[in-house]
């Protein structure tokens, strides 16, 4: 069955899905092409973007969408993932995923008989990162450019290298040493940048990161899962947090990300977030024209 597990599962589709959530946020496509269908949403960790964005991108693609909290499914009494995977395809058009382990998510489809969309894991955020090369689209106009990570080489930063390899972009991650990216991603990404000329760069170094870059990101210090670390993240974390001073390191019309939700103050200062360079809410929105993209892509 076709799923979205890793951003390499659509490499060949990438640009025909941000098209295609141009044309559904542009109007472009105003019929409901997913009447009728249904989508379960299993979440085992929190939304609030990733959540809502499906649900409403299923009303307005005419389906309709079913939140499932692990605290409510038999899942989260033990009951097997081949079970749950198998009655729900007996039930539903499609399951849309946020999961603690990304190997679950791989079990889920592995035993399912209809798509299965990673909405969040500890490996990779897929869906965000379409919504992010929408945003950079609209801003930069094309994916030429660089885009610098400053922070944890987690889930957010795994999807972007992947993606921004894909797209022949340069991606630069900048982080204390011990959290970088995760080394078969950084493999991949390397592989795929080779062919489509990006340049794909990991190290400690803020000022190389940020040299010349046109999209300056950043993501929270302590994932959800990653709290019992807070103390020794925080510290770590601290000389890279974004604010006016590295700011000045990127180039000069730059544009703020961040995947939110963010703490001002650790990651980044409020006057860079709330401040004139940051897209934080176009990215936001964007969430659910992708969103649409992708379930129209995998459900249709
Ligand atoms: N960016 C993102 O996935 O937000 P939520 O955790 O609110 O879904
Ligand atoms: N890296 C963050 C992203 C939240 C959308 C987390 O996993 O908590």
């Amino acid at each position: 069955m076709n799923s979205l597990l890793s951003i390499c599962d659509v490499k060949d589709d990438i640009e025909n899905i941000i098209n295609l959530a141009s044309d559904f946020k542009s109007g472009k496509i105003k019929e409901k092409p997913l009447k009728n269908k249904k989508l379960a949403m299993i979440f085992e960790k929190s939304s609030t973007r990733t959540r809502v964005s499906f649900e409403v991108g299923m009303y307005e693609l005419g389906g309709s969408a079913l939140f499932l909290s692990t605290n409510d499914l038999q899942i989260g009494r033990g009951e097997p993932i081949k079970d749950t995977a198998k009655v729900l395809s007996r039930y539903v058009d499609g399951i849309m995923i946020r999961a603690k382990k990304h190997s679950d998510v791989v079990e889920l489809a592995e035993q399912s008989d209809i798509p299965v969309i990673n909405g969040l894991t500890d490996l990779e955020h897929p869906c965000q990162a379409f919504a992010d090369m929408l945003t950079i689209k609209e801003h930069k106009g094309n994916f030429s450019g660089k885009l610098a990570f400053i922070g944890d080489g987690n889930n957010v930063s795994n999807s972007l290298l992947l993606i921004s390899a894909y797209l022949g972009m340069d991606f630069a991650l900048a982080c204390p040493k011990g959290y970088e990216i995760n080394e078969d991603i950084f493999k991949k990404g390397q592989e795929i940048a080779s062919k489509t000329g990006s340049e794909i760069i990991v190290s400690d170094d803020l000022e190389l990161a940020l040299k010349d870059a046109n999209i300056v990101y950043t993501d929270v210090w302590v994932s959800m899962g990653d709290e019992k670390e807070s103390e020794k993240r925080y510290a770590d974390f601290k000389p890279y947090q974004v604010n006016k001073e590295s700011m000045k390191l990127a180039k000069k019309d730059a544009i703020f990300m961040h995947c939110l939700p963010a703490i001002r103050g650790q990651e980044v200062t409020s006057d860079v977030i709330d401040g004139e360079q940051s897209v934080i809410y176009d990215q936001a929105e964007n969430r659910l024209h992708a969103q649409k993209a992708i379930m129209y892509h995998y459900l249709k």
